[in-house]
């Protein structure tokens, strides 16, 4: 096991490795001290795999467990559901001497840590992803949130959890498809980062070592979140490919996913911004059979970035790539968008 300290407003532990769910109870013991009431937040897909067993040995620790499933999808990241969560929290009688657990991917972790933020004005609470992306990106670092009618993530907090625990045998019940998902980000992390990581990546494709990088990407988010936990400065680089990306899915009507379309932005960024990385990128992502093209305009991806929650004023802030292994936040005019993205295409 390999054990990632975040040292941030709330300091924590994530721990990476295999069979770790069994020994969840014994964890939570050791980070809170004594047996508390823990509830289970997961969705109707992980709920039928992992709640019971996670239950079981919580309660051999002597934690008491009260559980609550909401339907799996981005659908469910919304107030209603937000509200139905903290309702239920409310009704179990969760105190501030209790916690939360958040057992799923992405969605789960974003609207339960939502949840612990906002109930009671704060509760602890506990991440376990069972996803690739939710395990190197979405679980560490305290970002929290729903989403609005008129966007994605628009309502949230900054909040950190107490602990991640990252099984890595829950990644063997994943669809390979979301599984290729995740590997978008885990790309992303070495063209930002890492040109030792990108090496392994292209030279093992999906037989990466999964163990070595998970706790590389973990450990290179910890590094900017432990920079700039409120997302001021050095974590904008973290949406590398995402401004476009973020265009293809709302175009997509999300028929293309996250790690897709992060693919197809990583891409043409690289294209506009850094030719001399291009082929290389395009070889790995090919490896991960991610896409690398869409047949959507300069213009339809223009009018959705013009949405992203990192334009501020006339001002973009794309991320470009200089070369594997280190990019630039540059601002850049929204009228000089579109041009750089019909390079790109
Ligand atoms: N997912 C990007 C971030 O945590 O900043």
């Amino acid at each position: 096991m390999k054990t990632v300290r975040v040292q941030a407003s709330t300091s924590y532990d994530i721990l990476i490795g295999n069979g770790l769910l069994s020994r969840l109870g014994k964890f939570l013991l050791d980070v809170f001290g004594k047996p508390c009431k823990i509830a289970i937040i997961s969705d109707s897909n992980v709920f039928p795999i992992y709640e019971k067993s996670v239950a079981d040995n919580l309660n051999q620790a002597d934690f008491e467990t009260v559980s609550y499933c909401f339907p799996a999808g981005e659908a469910s990241k919304s107030a209603a559901t937000y509200l139905e969560i903290v309702n239920f929290l409310a009704q179990q009688h969760i105190t501030r001497a209790d916690a939360v657990l958040a057992l799923g991917g992405g969605v789960v972790g974003d609207l339960t840590g939502f949840a612990a933020a906002t109930y009671l004005r704060g509760i602890r609470y506990v991440q376990i992803p069972t996803s690739l992306l939710a395990m190197v990106d979405s679980s560490v670092g305290g970002k929290t949130a729903i989403d609005l009618p008129f966007g994605k993530n628009l309502v949230g907090a900054f909040y950190q959890p107490r602990l991640v625990v990252c099984d890595l045998d829950a990644l063997n019940t994943l669809p390979e498809a979301i599984f290729r998902d995740g590997c978008a980000e885990v790309i992303k992390y070495s063209v930002l980062y890492d040109a030792a990581l990108f090496d392994h990546l292209q030279k093992n494709g999906l037989g990466f070592d999964r163990l070595a990088v998970i706790s590389r990407c973990v450990e290179l988010k910890r590094n900017v979140v432990a920079e700039d936990e409120f997302d001021n400065g050095a974590r904008q680089k973290l949406n590398l490919g995402h401004t476009v990306g973020h265009g293809i899915e709302a175009q997509s009507n999300f028929t293309i996913s996250h790690g897709q379309a992060v693919a197809i932005g990583m891409a043409i960024v690289a294209k506009a911004g850094c030719p001399e990385i291009y082929e290389r990128l395009l070889d790995v992502l090919k490896k991960f059979q991610l896409p690398t093209t869409t047949t959507l305009s300069a213009k339809q991806l223009y009018d959705s970035a013009l949405s992203d929650k990192k334009r501020s004023g006339n001002t973009v802030n794309l991320i470009v790539p200089k070369k594997i292994g280190d990019c630039a936040i540059v601002p850049t005019e929204i009228e000089k968008l579109e041009s750089f993205i019909e390079e790109g295409l």
